[in-house]
C-alpha cells in the first residue's frame, strides 16, 4: 500500500512539474509512513513539507495542490491535510478487505518479495572448534537463522556457511595434549572446554610441551598424515557438540553447511599473490599489508590489513578474503550477510574494501556485516557463570527448559508429563531465542530468565499463548486453522479495522527484515498483531456473533491472524503450540 501511495504522489509531482507549479527535475525520495493514530488516516507523507522550499510555497498550499493533482485510486478513500502540511491517506476498507481475502486464499499469505529473487550467502554461527560453543555464538546462530528463513520465505535462495574456526596455533596445543593422553580420550572430549583448559595449563607450565605444540602446528600445516588424523578426529567431535546445540535450538544448520577456515588453506597463497599482482601489497616490517587510506589510526596513519605475517603465516583476514572470493565466484552470490559480533565491524569494513579493490567479488555483489551487540548477564556485565567462567550454551538451554517446565506445571498441574515436557521445550527454547531476536540487533542486551519467561510483554510465552488463543477458537468449532472458510471479510468495528490494517502489513515487514537483517522488526510486528487480536477478541464476539455473515467475517479475520502469527513465529524459528 505504501508503494501504491508513493506512486500516486509521484504522478501528482510529475503533473505539477508539467504545469509549471513545481520546478522541473525534482527527484525527491517520497516518504510514506504508517500512522499511529488511525483517526488521522492510515498512511502519512511529509512530501509537501520537503518540497515547499524549492517550490517557493507554504507547505499547506503545496499540500492542497498535490491533493488536487493526485490521480483517483479506488484503494484510497480520502486524503486530508494535517498539521503543518502532512498528507494523510485513508485506505478504502473494501479494498483492504479484498487484500486480506487474497492473503487468506494464498499459502504464502499474499506476501511477495519486493524486487527479484536473489542468491544470498549467510555466514552464521561460526564458533571456534578448539573450544566448546558458548553463549557468544548464540546470537549469530539464531539471528542468522531467522533472517535466512525470512529470505527463503520471500523466495531467495539461501546458502548457509558455517565459517568455523578449525585452524590456527591453538590446534598445536590440543594435538600435543591429545598425544599425551591415551587416544581413547573420548570421555575427556565430552568436556571440550575442560580439555582445552587442561591443554592450556600444560602449555603454560611446561616449555617442552609448548615446543611440541609449536612443532605439531608446523607438521599439521605441512600436511602430516598423523597430525591431520588427530586434528580431524578432534574437529569431528567438536562439530558434533555444535550440531547437538543446533538441533536443540531448532535452527536450520546441518553438517553440510560447515565450510571452515581450513577449507581455504590452499587458496591463501594465491590470495596474497593476486593482491601483489594488482599492486595492492606493501611490505611492512616483513609483513604483507594492504594499506587503506580511508581507515586511519588515532595518529592519522593509514591502517593496514595484514594478509601475511613476517614468518609467512596467514591471518583471519586472509581467510576471509579467500571466502569472499569463493562466495562471489563459485557460489555466485548476490549478497553475503555476515552475522558476526559488532566488535569485528572494522575487520569487515576493511576486508570488504580490499576484496572490492582486488576484484575478488563481482561489482554488483553486496557485502553486509550484520553486526550484533553483546549478550550480558542480568547485572548488565558480560555473561559469566558464578565462578567467572564462560557459560555453556547447552547448560543455558537446560535451565531454560527446566524453568519453563516449572512455570507451565504451576499453571496447568493436570497436564500429563509427556505434554508438559513438550510445552516446556517449546516455551523454554522459544523464550531464549525470542528474547534475543526481539532486541535491536546492534544493541547489547541483558539475558534475563525471569523477563524472557514472563507471560506479559514482548516475550515468547505471550506470543505462543496468543497463538493458542486463536487456535482454541477453531478447536471449539472442531476445525483446523487452515481449512477454507465460508463468507467474506467485512470491516465494521474499529477493532476489526485496526486488526485488518496490521494484517495487511505482514509482507512489508518481512521485506524490511530481509533488507536490513533485523528480526526484531518481525517480533515487534507480531507483538502488535497479538495485541490487536486481543482487543478484537474482546470487543467482537466470534462464536457468539449475532449474525452468520458477521461470524463468518470474524472467523476469517481470526484465521488470517492465526496463520500470520504461526508463520511469523515459524520464521523466527519458534515452535508453536496448540495449547499450553
Ligand atoms: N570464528 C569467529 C569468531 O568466533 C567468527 C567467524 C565469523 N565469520 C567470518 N567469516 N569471519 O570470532
Amino acid at each position: 500500500m505504501k508503494d501504491v501511495i508513493r506512486h500516486l504522489i509521484q504522478q501528482a509531482l510529475t503533473r505539477l512539474s508539467a504545469e509549471g507549479v513545481l520546478p522541473e527535475g525534482l527527484a525527491p525520495t517520497i516518504q510514506v509512513e504508517n500512522t499511529k493514530d488511525k483517526t488521522h488516516g492510515d498512511f502519512a507523507s511529509n512530501i509537501a513539507l520537503m518540497l515547499a522550499k524549492p517550490a517557493g510555497m507554504k507547505p499547506r498550499e503545496l499540500a492542497e495542490k498535490l491533493i488536487a493533482a493526485l490521480p483517483v485510486d479506488e484503494r484510497v478513500s480520502k486524503v486530508d491535510i494535517a498539521g503543518p502540511g502532512f498528507l494523510n491517506f485513508f485506505q478504502n476498507g473494501e479494498a483492504l478487505a479484498q487484500r486480506l481475502e487474497a492473503a487468506l486464499a494464498d499459502p504464502h499469505l499474499g506476501v511477495r518479495k519486493a524486487g527479484a529473487a536473489q542468491r544470498v550467502v549467510i555466514d552464521l554461527s561460526s564458533p571456534n572448534l578448539a573450544k566448546e560453543m558458548h553463549v557468544g555464538h548464540l546470537r549469530s546462530t539464531i539471528i542468522g537463522d531467522g533472517v535466512g528463513r525470512v529470505l527463503e520465505f520471500l523466495g531467495d535462495e539461501v546458502i548457509r556457511q558455517n565459517h568455523v574456526g578449525d585452524w590456527g596455533t591453538q590446534f598445536g596445543m590440543l594435538l600435543a595434549y591429545l598425544e599425551e593422553q591415551p587416544i581413547d580420550a573420548e570421555s575427556e572430549l565430552a568436556d571440550l572446554e575442560g580439555f582445552y583448559r587442561a591443554a592450556k595449563k600444560r602449555f603454560d607450565e611446561s616449555p617442552e610441551f609448548a615446543d611440541r605444540a609449536r612443532q605439531l602446528v608446523v607438521e599439521l600445516q605441512a600436511g602430516d598424515a598423523d597430525c591431520l588424523r588427530l586434528w580431524n578426529r578432534f574437529n569431528d567431535i567438536s562439530l558434533s557438540h555444535c550440531q547437538k546445540v543446533y538441533d536443540r535450538l531448532n535452527v536450520k544448520l546441518t553438517p553440510a553447511d560447515v565450510k571452515g577456515e581450513s577449507a581455504y588453506n590452499d587458496d591463501l597463497a594465491q590470495v596474497v599473490a593476486d593482491l601483489r599482482s594488482r599492486g595492492l601489497l606493501t611490505e611492512d616490517k616483513g609483513a604483507q599489508c594492504v594499506f587503506l587510506d580511508e581507515f586511519k589510526n588515532a595518529e592519522g596513519q593509514p591502517l593496514p590489513v595484514i594478509v601475511q605475517k613476517a614468518g609467512g603465516g596467514y591471518l583471519y583476514a586472509t581467510t576471509d578474503l579467500a571466502a569472499m572470493r569463493y562466495r562471489s565466484q563459485v557460489l555466485k552470490a548476490d549478497r553475503a550477510l555476515y552475522f558476526v559480533d559488532q566488535r569485528q565491524a572494522l575487520h569487515f569494513q576493511m576486508a570488504f574494501e580490499v576484496a572490492r579493490r582486488a576484484d575478488f567479488v563481482h561489482p554488483g555483489m553486496r557485502l553486509e556485516h550484520m553486526g550484533f551487540g553483546t549478550m550480558n548477564g542480568a547485572d548488565g556485565r558480560p555473561f559469566k557463570t558464578r565462578d567467572g567462567g564462560t557459560v555453556k550454551l547447552i547448560d543455558l538451554l537446560d535451565e531454560a527448559e527446566e524453568r519453563a517446565y516449572a512455570l507451565v506445571k504451576g499453571k496447568n498441574p493436570e497436564l500429563d508429563e509427556v505434554e508438559l515436557r513438550h510445552i516446556a521445550r517449546a516455551v523454554g527454547i522459544g523464550a531464549v531465542k525470542y528474547a534475543d531476536l526481539s532486541k535491536h540487533r546492534t544493541s547489547d542486551y541483558s539475558f534475563n530468565f525471569e523477563q524472557m519467561l514472563s507471560f506479559e510483554g514482548n516475550t515468547a510465552p505471550y506470543l505462543l499463548y496468543a497463538y493458542t488463543r486463536v487456535a482454541s477458537v477453531f478447536r471449539k468449532l472442531g476445525q483446523a486453522l487452515d481449512v477454507p472458510l465460508a463468507g467474506h471479510i467485512r470491516l465494521e468495528a474499529e477493532q476489526e479495522q485496526a486488526l485488518a490494517t496490521k494484517l495487511a502489513q505482514f509482507g512489508e515487514v518481512l521485506n524490511n527484515v530481509a533488507e536490513k537483517g533485523m528480526p526484531h522488526l518481525l517480533c515487534a510486528y507480531l507483538y502488535d498483531l497479538a495485541g490487536l487480536f486481543s482487543s478484537f477478541y474482546e470487543h467482537c464476539p466470534i462464536l457468539a456473533a449475532e449474525q452468520q455473515d458477521q461470524q463468518q467475517s470474524r472467523l476469517r479475520l481470526a484465521a488470517l491472524t492465526g496463520r500470520t502469527l504461526g508463520q511469523g513465529l515459524n520464521l523466527l524459528g519458534l515452535e508453536t503450540l496448540e495449547r499450553m
